[in-house]
């Protein structure tokens, strides 16, 4: 699938996302969401590809949110459908997803650009960042996962003031809220989640996918998180790279999980 809407460059197994319509500040429509999607489920297969940075073009925004122009003459039905597809094809597919994803936030992050950065595994915002949740400013709610997971990371009471009120929060603000993990200037900004995305892959993979698994799981209804961590902690045992890295730690030397990768 050729891509329109975002591009991609590969160094050191990090594939890096720009989601690219800079003149719409890189809002999310269909096809960028689709385009999005066949991206990462191609990626999932991909063994060169360790860790994803998604981020957005430009030094103005990261998303500004959904398409406002495609939903706004859309009725329930319609309103449902767009929801739903979004946290399937996307939102939940990379909460969900196996490998790390790191949302590097540039500058606007509004609406669903807030909501996609939310729904990767951690956060690294500019100095110029401005997060939030207008929609009810605009006569909806959040429906790519905003009402749960902003709760999620900042509590319910700031949650709900935040989604109520539409304020802005800068990345200092996000810093102390625990919205972003760390926050720096926006030159830096990607080098940042390189550097970070480098410390991650000096583990195990398939120890830190079983690690998303069960962190997740503390999140999701009619799940046992504890449950999850025991089968996830079997799942590690006897794998190339657990075996790589127990040995590697009584021979004591740094494991290499590249040389027992498939
Ligand atoms: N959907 C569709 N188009 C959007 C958009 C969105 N979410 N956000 C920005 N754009 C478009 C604008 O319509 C404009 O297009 P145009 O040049 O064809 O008119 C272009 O991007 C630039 O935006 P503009 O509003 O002119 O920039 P600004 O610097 O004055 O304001 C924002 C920046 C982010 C404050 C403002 O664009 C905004 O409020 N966007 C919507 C945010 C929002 O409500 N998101 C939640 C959606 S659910």
């Amino acid at each position: 699938m050729a891509y329109h809407n975002i591009t991609t460059s590969l160094e050191n197994n990090i594939l890096t996302i720009w989601i690219d319509r800079p003149e719409k500040l890189n809002a999310l429509n269909k096809v960028t969401l689709d385009e999005l999607h066949d991206l990462l489920a191609t990626t999932k297969e991909n063994n060169d590809v360790l860790l994803i940075v998604i981020t957005g073009s430009g030094t103005k925004s990261f998303v500004a949110g959904a398409d406002i122009s495609e939903f706004a003459d859309f009725a329930y039905e319609e309103g449902k459908a767009l929801s739903a597809d979004g946290h399937d094809k996307v939102f939940n597919y990379i909460e969900n997803y196996p490998k790390p994803v790191i949302a590097a936030i540039n500058g606007f992050a509004l609406g669903g650009g807030l909501e996609l950065a939310m729904a990767c595994h951690i956060r690294l915002a500019s100095l110029n960042a401005k997060m939030g949740l207008p929609e009810v400013s605009l006569g909806v709610i959040p429906g790519y996962g905003g009402t749960q997971r902003l709760a999620q990371l900042v509590g319910k009471g700031k949650a709900m003031e935040l989604i109520m009120t539409t304020n802005m929060v800068s990345a200092e603000e996000g810093l102390k809220l625990g919205l972003v993990n760390q926050i720096c200037e926006q030159e830096e900004l990607l080098d940042n989640a390189y550097k970070l995305g480098g410390k991650i892959l000096k583990n195990s993979p398939n120890a830190i996918s079983c690690a998303i698994k069960a962190i997740n799981a503390l999140y999701k209804d009619g799940e046992d998180g504890l449950k999850r961590e025991i089968e996830e902690f079997g799942n590690c045992f006897g794998t190339p790279e657990f075996i790589e890295g127990t040995t590697a730690f009584m021979e004591k030397r740094k494991a290499d999980f590249k040389s027992v990768r498939s």
